[in-house]
């Protein structure tokens, strides 16, 4: 197998197997919706539907960008796309740079074969490889061939600095950025992996032609840790494990980007949410829609039936918390009362 997909079954591999959670809060917790006991809204009555890049989407959950490339990670996104077609729920995809590099691998990524009625479906490509050659017609293809509706573009600087032999010519990337915007043929987010998009960054990233930012905060998967697992470069290991947590936790990040953005354009809260409150927490913060990767990943591996169940529990969580919160909808919810919990 060449180097690519290796890589992309070894992250799995770690995902599943090995402490990669960063061990710092996303910050989500030290929030919580006001409970309110007298919520003047019927169980049954709570919408959560949501309308996301003009799909509609029957909660606003997402499962976050991950894989493809490799056998494996076909089975895998089959069963992510299968699920969150049944529940009505967002998918993006991993980096496509392997389908880019080897058309062979498209397959493992074209999960609109399994999964015809995914309401919505995000491309993935590392920003950074506008600095290495990748070009706006190679992404429409890749686009293209998988029936995505939308771009995310991921940005990953920590991840690069610490993954054996990864990609770190990062200068000149915005004004690339600026000019392959010019050119792809979806709208395009723009995304971290784990590390958050800062007040700095958001400004930055606002004027482009972006259609929102995937926050991707400090809290959950830290990829320097992952990428320190990795490979046999001791010293670089050592500074994946002490940089786990360096970043922006996702509930600050979550107000970094709303601000830079304004109302119109869209948040997506990722980065450690890990249930229903942290959803409602993420929306009341100022996110338009919440994704998972690490724990749905988890749960795929163990079947399709694990991933439909803890799916499920986190839509039901997030239900119950907008009923106790007397939040009918989900546009009630971000503008829902949010307490800082005594720490
Ligand atoms: C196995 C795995 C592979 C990932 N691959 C990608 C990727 O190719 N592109 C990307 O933008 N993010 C990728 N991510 C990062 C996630 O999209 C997400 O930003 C990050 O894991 C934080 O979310 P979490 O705490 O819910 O895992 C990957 C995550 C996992 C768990």
């Amino acid at each position: 197998m060449e180097s690519i997909s290796l890589r992309k079954d070894e992250h799995i591999d770690l995902c599943l197997h090995q402490p990669v959670e960063s061990g710092h809060a996303a910050g989500l917790g030290a929030y919580s919706l006001e409970h309110d006991a007298l919520p003047e809204v019927d169980l049954d009555a709570v919408d959560l539907s949501v309308e996301i890049l003009g799909r509609r989407l029957e909660a606003p959950i997402l499962i976050g960008a991950m894989t493809g490339g490799t056998p494996r990670a076909e089975i895998l996104n089959h069963r992510l796309a299968r699920v969150a077609a049944r529940l009505g729920l967002g998918m993006a995809l991993g980096s496509q740079r392997a389908m880019i590099e080897a058309p062979q691998h498209t397959r493992t990524f074209a999960v609109r074969d399994a999964a015809p009625n995914l309401p919505l479906l995000l491309g993935n490509l590392g920003a950074v490889q506008l600095n290495y050659g990748v070009t706006t017609a190679q992404i429409n293809a890749a686009l293209e061939a998988v029936g995505a509706d939308a771009l995310n573009l991921h940005l990953n600087p920590l991840q690069e600095a610490i993954q054996p032999q990864g990609d770190t010519r990062f200068k000149g990337l915005r004004a690339a950025l600026v000019e392959a915007l010019e050119g792809i043929a979806r709208p395009t987010l723009i995304k971290e992996v784990g590390a958050g998009i800062s007040r700095t960054t958001a400004l930055k990233l606002a004027g482009l032609k972006i259609a929102g930012l995937e926050v991707a905060g400090v809290g959950g998967t830290s990829w320097a840790k992952v990428e320190s697992l990795r490979g046999d470069a001791p010293i670089k290991a050592e500074v994946g494990r002490r940089l786990a947590g360096f970043g922006v936790d996702t509930a600050t990040s979550i107000g970094h980007c709303r601000a830079a953005l304004g109302p119109d354009r869209l948040v997506i809260a990722s980065g450690g949410v890990r249930g229903g409150h942290d959803v409602a927490v993420a929306l009341a913060l100022g996110a338009d829609a919440a994704a998972l990767s690490a724990p749905l990943l988890r749960a795929a591996e163990a079947g399709e039936d694990a991933l439909e169940r803890a799916l499920r529990v986190i839509i039901e969580e997030l239900r119950v918390v907008c009923f106790c919160a007397g939040c009918p909808s989900i546009k009630a919810l971000r503008a829902a009362r949010l307490l800082r919990r005594a720490s």
